[in-house]
């Protein structure tokens, strides 16, 4: 169990409640966790996309964003980003992992592969503005996993997506929901 999960359901405990209400309020802390988690994500990507790739690629044009941003000399994409962010989580800790996944990726291996994802995923699109929560058992550990909508929220995530040769979707539009944040957390492993 990770530090996390211990002190959750020690807290819990320490309250000294009927059974089914920790539990419910365990699911809770996970949810409040998770969520804090991905406000933190979420405005960090929309910081630098519109600061950063919208302002610089888009309105003042004098650098791209690209995935070959080494080769190119361009801006590390938004996706990049955050991916880059949660491979160097995933060194320091296994307490939580997150990643960035839609049902129309450019990139395949961003498609959803568990039947949570799936589930999550299409929730977050059929419902803006609304979050989805479940438990998925992976390799014998269960997790808590949270789907936050990823919005385009500069011209730039659009523009971006809708010209792109792998993408699968060309007519996403501001306000759109593109894809979803997906936050794991292991609740026993
Ligand atoms: C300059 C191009 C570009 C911009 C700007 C951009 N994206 Fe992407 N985006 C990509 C590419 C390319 C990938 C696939 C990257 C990978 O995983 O290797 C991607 C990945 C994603 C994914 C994961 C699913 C997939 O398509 O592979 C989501 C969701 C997403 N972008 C949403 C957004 C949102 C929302 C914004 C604005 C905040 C944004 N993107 C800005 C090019 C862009």
């Amino acid at each position: 169990m990770t530090k996390l999960a211990k002190k959750i359901k020690a807290a819990m405990l320490c309250g000294a409640m009927a059974m089914p209400a920790a539990t419910a309020s365990a699911e809770m802390a996970y949810q409040d966790v998770s969520d804090l988690l991905h406000l933190v994500m979420s405005s960090d990507r929309t910081v630098y996309t519109r600061m950063i790739v919208n302002r610089l690629a888009v309105k003042e044009k004098v650098i791209t964003a690209s995935e070959h941003f080494e080769d190119d000399k361009a801006l590390v994409l938004p996706a990049q980003m955050f991916r880059f962010g949660a491979e160097m989580v995933a060194e320091e800790t296994d307490a939580f992992s997150y990643s960035l996944l839609s049902l129309w990726p450019i990139n395949k291996q961003n498609a959803p592969s568990t039947d949570l994802e799936k589930e999550g995923l299409q929730y977050i699109a059929d419902n803006p503005g609304e979050n989805f929560y479940g438990e998925e058992e992976l390799g014998g550990v269960t997790y808590f996993t949270a789907f936050y909508a990823d919005v385009a929220v500069a011209e730039a995530c659009t523009s971006c997506h809708n010209k792109h040769k792998d993408s699968p979707k060309t007519d996403f539009e501001g306000g759109d929901v593109m894809g979803g944040v997906v936050i794991r957390i292991p609740m026993d492993g």
